[in-house]
């Protein structure tokens, strides 16, 4: 069995639906990358300030194993599912300085193995050499249609055009950064979802992991 399994992928793809279900059915811990990136973005937001290296110098960021995400000891769970957040995260996650400081702290949480983590640079950066690496997509109609779905059932207000739009800008963001963009690892295997089921992408994914 892959003890450390990577999950990357553009922004909507089904990366945290997929990671999450696969770990559950594995006994696996799940870790969620993204979360940690939208919880810096909440930190900025609320402090009103620039960031810089002070700001997230002593931040504190749980994840739980119900999926709760504390920022300094804080549940903002829901909070950090904003689009506002979304487009923030992107936008802290271009600093070297922060990538450094969530790297460690997700290299620090893969250390007990038995983890499946997701995110843009997981089999690239920050666990070259997981045992098993994925790199999750799906068509960009597709994705803003499952976000759209998603934000609707979180009673956020949402328009499918403005997601879509959103979608393709965080996309380009990521991919085009200097520090750790979002690519495809070498010896990832490409997963497109567009036309699959959860559960079959999930099967999919079990059976590589076997
Ligand atoms: O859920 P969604 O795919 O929309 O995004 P996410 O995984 O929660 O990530 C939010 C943002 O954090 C991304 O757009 C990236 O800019 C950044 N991120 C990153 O740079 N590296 C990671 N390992 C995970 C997220």
């Amino acid at each position: 069995m892959k003890k450390i399994i990577a999950v990357d992928g553009p922004a909507g793809a089904g990366k945290s639906t997929v990671s999450k279900l696969c770990a559950a059915r594995l006994g696996y811990t799940y870790i969620d990358t993204g979360a940690m990136y939208r919880a810096v973005a909440l930190k900025v937001i609320q402090s009103g300030k620039n960031l810089d290296e002070n700001l997230i110098k002593d931040i504190e960021i749980t994840l739980d194993e119900s999926g709760k995400v504390f920022l300094d000891g804080i549940d903002v769970t829901k909070e950090i599912r904003t689009p506002e957040v979304s487009r923030g995260a992107s936008n802290v996650a271009k600093f070297g300085f922060v990538r450094k400081k969530l790297t460690e702290l997700q290299r620090e949480m893969a250390k007990r193995g038995k983890v499946i983590m997701d995110g843009r640079d997981i089999g690239t950066q920050v666990l070259p050499n997981a045992d098993l690496k994925i790199f999750l997509t799906a068509s960009v109609d597709e994705r803003a249609k499952r976000r759209f779905e998603e934000l609707k059932a979180k009673n956020f207000p949402a328009n499918l055009d403005q997601i879509k739009n959103e979608i393709i800008l965080r996309d380009k963001q990521d991919s085009e950064r200097e520090i750790a963009p979002l690519a495809q690892a070498d010896d990832a295997i490409l997963l497109d979802s567009t036309n699959l089921t959860v559960e079959q992408v999930v099967n999919k994914i079990l059976e590589l992991a076997q």
